[in-house]
């Protein structure tokens, strides 16, 4: 039996327990909030035990279970230790910590205990991101030579995200998203994909500014946009831009010299991938507007239905350490990737003006999912 249990009940939460339930086999134990009502709502609606006491429901895991870590980005360190040193390994929503020592301290803990600690975002082992990572491979766009890759969310402020509740009643904690940045919230949905394609990053030019310091909830001095230049241990540069003011644009592309891989889409595992050939037309030269979609060679994983701005299957990574942890090896999302892809993360956060940076850790890549070989 696989064995999780769940700490922090608020608006993911109920993401992660749709997820959840595409896996056969995986129980959840029962879940901790150390907010009460919320607590209740949740077990309520999802029909779980609720432990209002942080060390008994790390108590109810038998050892070596998986604890999810969901809470708010200023709890995930505690969270960490606390299920790390109760004996369970970790998947923790991002960023896994808010500073390099922390996240590094989380990291050595985890692998002196033999357990393991990863890092959300989950959309990396799906089927955009792998099917996008298998013609790579192929080589369907010719040698690439540089990546665009964009997670402008929108002028968010002024969405009515009041009114953004989740499944079991939980509100989109605007203020938090705000505090924290869409940096730390979602550079990794891009990163991650990257790393995956490219392998770690070494260097990185970045910037990164708070443009709307009048906000719900006031001015946070967090960045509110960056962009980045990376470079890779091998592959071409990319440039990833985060932003909650300038209109939505989630794509990523990489362009090749036989023309340009594609897909629309971020938080959609099903987006389509395409291959925009290039093509010169008596004197012109254009990339084929509509593409050619690459498509799996059979089943991939289980999806979910679009909730709000996403169509992701968030427990992809839990169930996938899930596997790792029952057959003794590493998930592709643990370990030295974590900790990477939250270096690299912060790095950008935190560039402010300041420029060129070196990355110090690095992580291999991780293995094509087995159905994306
Ligand atoms: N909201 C989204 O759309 C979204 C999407 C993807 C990922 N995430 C990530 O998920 C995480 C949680 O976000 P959320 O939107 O669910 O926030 P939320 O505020 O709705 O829920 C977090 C819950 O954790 C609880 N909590 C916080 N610290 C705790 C502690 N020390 N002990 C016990 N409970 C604690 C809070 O009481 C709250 O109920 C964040 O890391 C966020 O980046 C959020």
């Amino acid at each position: 039996m696989k064995s999780v249990v769940v700490v922090g009940c608020g608006f993911v939460a109920d993401l992660y327990m749709t997820g959840l339930a595409t896996f056969p086999g995986v129980h959840i134990v029962g879940a901790h909030d150390r907010d009460g009502v919320r607590l209740q709502a949740f077990c309520t609606h999802w029909d779980i035990p609720g432990y209002p006491d942080l060390d008994r429901a790390l108590a109810a895991l038998p050892r070596g279970g998986l604890v999810l870590n969901l809470t708010n980005p200023a709890s995930h360190g505690a969270i960490n230790r606390a299920a790390l040193s109760a004996g369970h390994h970790v998947f923790c929503e991002k960023p896994m910590a808010l500073s390099l020592d922390e996240a590094r301290e989380v990291a050595r803990m985890a692998r002196d205990a033999g357990l393991q600690l990863a890092s959300a975002p989950s959309s990396m082992l799906g089927e955009a991101s792998q099917m996008l990572a298998r013609a790579l491979r192929d080589g369907v766009a010719g040698a690439p030579r540089l990546v665009y890759a964009e997670l402008d969310d929108g002028f968010i402020p002024q969405a009515p995200v009041q009114d953004w509740i989740s499944e079991s009643g939980a509100p989109w904690p605007y203020r938090d998203e705000f505090r924290v940045g869409c940096t730390l919230e979602h550079a990794g949905y891009y990163l991650s994909w990257l790393i995956n394609m490219f392998g770690p990053v070494t260097h990185l030019v970045a910037a990164s500014a708070e443009t709307l310091p009048d906000k719900p909830g006031g001015a946070s001095g967090t960045p509110d946009f960056s962009v980045a230049t990376l470079f890779f241990e091998e592959g071409p540069p990319a440039r990833l831009t985060c932003s909650i003011a300038a209109p939505h644009d989630h794509r990523i592309r990489v362009i090749g010299d036989k023309g340009v891989l594609s897909v629309g889409e971020a938080w959609n595992n099903a987006a389509p991938v395409r291959f925009h050939r290039r093509l010169r037309i008596r004197r012109r030269l254009l990339e084929s507007p509509l593409g050619q979609r690459i498509k799996p060679k059979g089943p991939t994983h289980p999806k979910v239905k679009r909730r709000g701005a996403a169509a992701m299957n968030f427990a992809l990574g839990p169930a996938e350490m899930l596997d790792a942890i029952a057959e003794g090896r590493a998930a592709r999302l643990a370990g030295d990737f974590a900790l990477h892809l939250t270096e690299v993360t912060l790095a950008i956060q935190n560039a402010g003006r300041s420029g060129a940076m070196e990355i110090a850790s690095r992580c291999e890549k991780p293995e094509p999912m087995p159905w994306a070989r």
